[in-house]
């Protein structure tokens, strides 16, 4: 048995939820009001049967005992792990040799008001200067924890062994550098700082700013065992709250923007840290609210790099978008606005000059094709040969997820932009389409046989084993793994390795991130033997892997809504349509998967 298994044999998660919301008896299970969602009638179930938990409403979310604290609790996994053996008395093997995480928060704080003390001395008064003449006032310097780092190569050095900090640690925190003598000194210096918080308000990490010219403008603190630029937005423990209340998030790109917008009582305001906006940092956002505005780049906007994470945006925010045109999730689908400063502002300067008012702006945004249609259109030589053809392939990938109304709409736009009749333009679309599908032909009807192995996958764990090494062995699969709902995983480990996973910087070891009590799990994984051969053969496996998994995770979806039903009552309309809507998705599952399951 796992530590994680040991650890969900010793707790019931009806104990833990009570704790949180008040439970009602209903049948087998237990029904409350979802507490992550406002509702008048109970469509919150905790199953005691599977340990399980679910919201039949409009979060549409579900998950185990870990899974629920994380979500309570705001925690990370590694954090809810401990908590919960701690409680339970199981002790996790293979961390001791590891710092556990709060002690690196605990080297960050301290780093952290020994920076914001700095910006009080003497040495620091060019930086008071600074600050002032940017317009942050002293309310943001404290709100922000801004600081200031000294010149002194040992200044923080010396700070942290006063407070008896194992340096090691320090290194490991990136508050330190260390060469190859073994020597260690301050990382940064001669720089403001400001400090990054993660989701709960814990430092996480530091952005450094130099004052002169010198470059790089900003230095951040790298990957750390708590701080990972890609899943990381500025401000956004300050911001949670406002981008829920108003319905609505505004994503700009520097630590400088965010300030000023919240100087101005713009509350709602958070940063992608100056990359394009990645996948793990929307799915954060993607359940606060129904509108995001984007405050791009002008110069980047119609970038290959930029529209590749608009079209993962669009895909994650899309995902909420299909759920929530079914039936069978209430709500209002999710709008991605782009909004345009005038030329060469960004939204720090743009807020703070004189007479602008940047709720208006924000109000004005365009949808993100009306505005990326023009944009991208202004990146090709369109009288140039392929030069349509080129603004319609950068295009396509975002066209291919609109729904089919938007599609129309925008095909139309983009035609009148090119100068070129609709007819072309679908026929454009057709050829890039028919690129893709002319693979997916070529491949023979064999590899089929190769899931032998994972027909009883419902079992035995066999079919996440499977996928979840395709995904880690094959880089080429990034893309359609993306599609996956973490939920498909049925256990905890594999939900978390593939979590994990998505949060990668390609950088980074995926064992090297992973928490020890997962580590057993990855390498079994890692080296599952049952790879296929050409990678189009991957493709189409992994294609029937996703379906799979999906069906799986629908089918007990469907019965746990069975569940939810009273059982002297007759079936509602409601309930008949929903299960309706789930058979019908169910079956779509089967499309192309010859043996079904
Ligand atoms: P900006 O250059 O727009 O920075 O980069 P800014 O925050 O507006 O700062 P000011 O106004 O020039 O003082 C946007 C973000 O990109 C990241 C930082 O997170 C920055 O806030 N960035 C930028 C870096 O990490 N390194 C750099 O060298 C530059
Ligand atoms: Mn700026």
């Amino acid at each position: 048995m796992s530590e994680i298994d040991e650890i969900k044999s010793k707790l019931d998660v009806v104990d833990i939820v009570s704790e949180k919301v008040r439970l009602q008896r209903a049948g087998r299970n237990y029904k409350a009001n979802c507490p992550f969602h406002n509702e008048k009638t109970p469509s919150f179930i905790v199953d005691p049967g599977r340990q399980s938990w679910r919201c039949f409403g409009s979060c549409g979310v579900g998950g185990d005992v870990f899974s629920f604290v994380m979500k309570t609790e705001n925690m990370e996994f590694p954090d809810a792990l401990r908590m919960l053996a701690q409680r339970t008395g199981v002790e996790l093997r293979g961390y001791k040799k590891n710092e556990s995480r709060d002690s690196y928060f605990e080297i960050n704080k301290i780093a952290l008001d020994f920076y914001k003390d700095s910006l009080m001395t003497d040495e620091a008064h060019s930086a008071r200067i600074y600050l002032k003449s940017r317009g942050v006032d002293q309310a943001s310097i404290e709100n922000f924890g801004l600081g200031y780092s000294p010149k002194g190569r040992d200044s923080l050095k010396s700070h942290l062994l006063f407070h008896d900090v194992d340096l090691g640690n320090a290194v490991e925190c990136g508050l330190l550098n260390k060469f190859e003598d073994g020597t260690t000194r301050d990382f940064f210096w001669g720089r403001l700082m400001f400090p990054i918080f993660d989701r709960s308000g814990r430092p996480a990490g530091f952005g450094a700013r130099s004052m002169d010219d010198s470059l790089p403008k900003y230095i951040n603190t790298a990957a750390t065992p708590v701080f990972n630029k890609r899943n990381t937005l500025y401000g956004f423990h300050m911001a949670r709250e406002a981008i829920r209340d108003s319905d609505l998030g505004v994503i700009v790109e520097g630590y400088m923007d965010v300030i000023a917008a919240h100087e101005y009582g713009y509350k709602n305001v958070v940063a992608s840290m100056g990359t394009a906006l990645t996948v793990e940092q929307v799915r954060q956002l993607k359940n606060l609210a129904s509108t995001f505005v984007l405050a791009l780049d002008q110069d980047v906007a119609g970038q290959e790099a930029t529209l590749r994470s608009l079209e993962s945006a669009w895909q994650i925010f899309g995902d909420a978008n299909k759920r929530s045109s079914d039936p069978l999730f209430a709500g209002n689908p999710t709008k991605i606005n782009v909004v345009s400063l005038p030329e060469g502002k960004d939204p720090d300067e743009f807020i703070r000059s004189e007479g602008s008012d940047w709720e208006v702006v924000v109000n004005d945004a365009l949808p993100l094709m009306e505005y990326l249609i023009p944009v991208v259109s202004g990146r090709f030589d369109l009288d140039g040969p392929g030069g349509k053809g080129r603004v319609v392939e950068s295009l396509a990938p975002i066209l291919r997820l609109l729904d089919p109304f938007d599609r129309e709409k925008y095909i139309g736009m983009l035609a009148e932009q090119l100068s070129a009749p609709v007819d072309t333009v679908e026929t454009a679309l057709k050829q890039i389409r028919r690129g893709f599908n002319q693979r997916d032909r070529n491949v023979g009807e064999n590899q089929y046989k190769k899931f032998e192995d994972l027909k009883s996958a419902d079992n035995n764990y066999k079919l996440d084993e499977y996928t979840l090494s395709l995904i880690i062995n094959r880089p080429e699969l990034k893309e359609a793994a993306l599609e996956l709902n973490p939920e498909c995983f049925t256990r905890t480990e594999d939900r978390e390795i593939y979590v994990r996973w998505l949060n990668l910087d390609p950088s980074e070891s995926l064992m090297k991130l992973l928490d020890p009590v997962l580590e057993e799990r990855f390498s079994s994984i890692q080296n599952y033997t049952m790879v296929p051969s050409s990678s189009t053969d991957t493709l189409i496996d992994f294609d029937t892997c996703i379906k799979r998994l999906e069906r799986r995770r629908l089918q007990r979806y469907r019965a746990d809504l069975i569940q939810t039903q009273d059982t002297d009552s007759p079936p509602s309309d409601d309930l008949q349509n929903e299960l309706g809507g789930l058979d019908k998705k169910i079956l779509e599952t089967y499309k192309g998967d010859k043996e079904g399951n």
